[in-house]
């Protein structure tokens, strides 16, 4: 049975997310958010969820919420016992990495992404031999088989400085296209790319945000830098999804358009109720594989496991340190 705290909890919860949940499927969520959070402390277990998570998870059982660079220092960082990734499986790998005593447990293997999945150690070999002495950048959204083949790996939030932190004139990056785009507008080393994409973020298009700014004239655009390059140059800002975050916290535009993951959106109106967010719906398909039951799950039989092997982990984790220590 629930005691008062708990259920004073429930409700602070569902005040918090109800213009975004509806009371019906709320319903359905409070027993399973409830019964999380008191085994979550019973096996000293945290909970880190990516931004594109949906609302009953970034606000109902997350520890801590956070884009891609802030979830790998924050698994080196936490003192728990189990990690909880609420993400897609490269994040839960690049936090196996980072704190590799941990037990570390993905609610979904399927999780997975279109950016990881575009490229394999026996390519970045073979780029490799084609380039001889090009470093090579990967993105962190990759494997850990990637990884292991990578000088030093790097988010949207710090591509750049990346990149220039090498002191060369020409880099190996990897393996998002446009991101790669992103990055050579912003400096002047040269940049040698592969062809993977974001099956959410490349749907965009240029003449889609033209129309909405059209149609919403007093309205911020803030894109993300995997969107093809006419979408940013149509945009006010591009950043990381943590920057994005930021963004509308300190600005506080009246109206906005995140042009990403649409999940997101809802987390963020629920935080600036005075914002009104504008929403053309594009949903990651293996983000939206994580629900509140296969955590539950997960956390109740400890299964869904991250394993690499020794070697590539010895290999892989060089790369992401390196990345880490560059920062933000
Ligand atoms: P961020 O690092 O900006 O959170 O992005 C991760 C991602 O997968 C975006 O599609
Ligand atoms: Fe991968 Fe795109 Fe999904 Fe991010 S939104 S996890 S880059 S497929």
């Amino acid at each position: 049975m629930e005691n008062l705290s708990e259920k004073n909890n429930l409700k602070s919860i569902y005040n918090k997310i109800s213009s975004v949940v509806p009371e019906i499927e709320w319903k359905v969520h409070a027993p399973l958010i409830e019964k999380i959070n008191k085994l979550k402390k019973e096996k000293n277990a945290v909970i880190l969820a990516h931004n594109y998570q949906t609302p009953e998870i970034y606000h109902g059982v997350a520890d801590i919420s956070a884009d891609s660079l802030a979830l790998a220092v924050e698994a080196s960082k936490t003192n728990a016992d189990i990690i909880i990734l609420c993400g897609v499986h490269f994040m839960a790998e690049t936090a196996k990495l980072m704190n590799p005593s941990k037990k570390v447990l993905l609610p979904d293997m399927n999780a997975g992404c279109s950016l990881a999945s575009s490229i394999t150690g026996e390519d970045v070999r073979m780029l490799k031999e084609k380039y001889p002495g090009v470093p090579v950048v990967s993105y962190v959204n990759t494997s850990a088989e990637v990884k292991a083949e990578t000088d030093v790996c790097c988010t949207s939030a710090n591509a750049v400085k990346v990149v220039e932190s090498l002191g060369v004139d020409k880099v190996i990056f990897l393996p998002d296209h446009y991101l790669a785009n992103y990055v050579q507008k912003n400096t002047k080393v040269k940049i040698i790319s592969w062809q993977g994409t974001c099956i959410v973020h490349e749907k965009f298009t240029g003449k889609e945000i033209e129309d909405i700014r059209k149609e919403n004239p007093d309205i911020k655009i803030i894109a993300h830098p995997e969107c093809p390059p006419d979408v940013i140059s149509a945009s006010d800002f591009a950043g990381s999804t943590s920057s994005m975050v930021s963004y509308v916290k300190k600005n506080q535009p009246k109206k906005v358009l995140l042009v990403t993951e649409c999940t997101m959106s809802d987390n963020v109106q629920v935080e600036n109720p005075k914002v009104q967010f504008i929403k053309p719906c594009n949903l990651c398909p293996y983000m939206k594989k994580i629900t509140l039951r296969k955590i539950l799950d997960c956390l109740e039989n400890e299964n869904n496991e991250i394993k690499i092997s020794h070697n590539i982990a010895a290999m892989a984790r060089k790369s992401v340190q390196r990345m880490t220590e560059i920062g933000r």
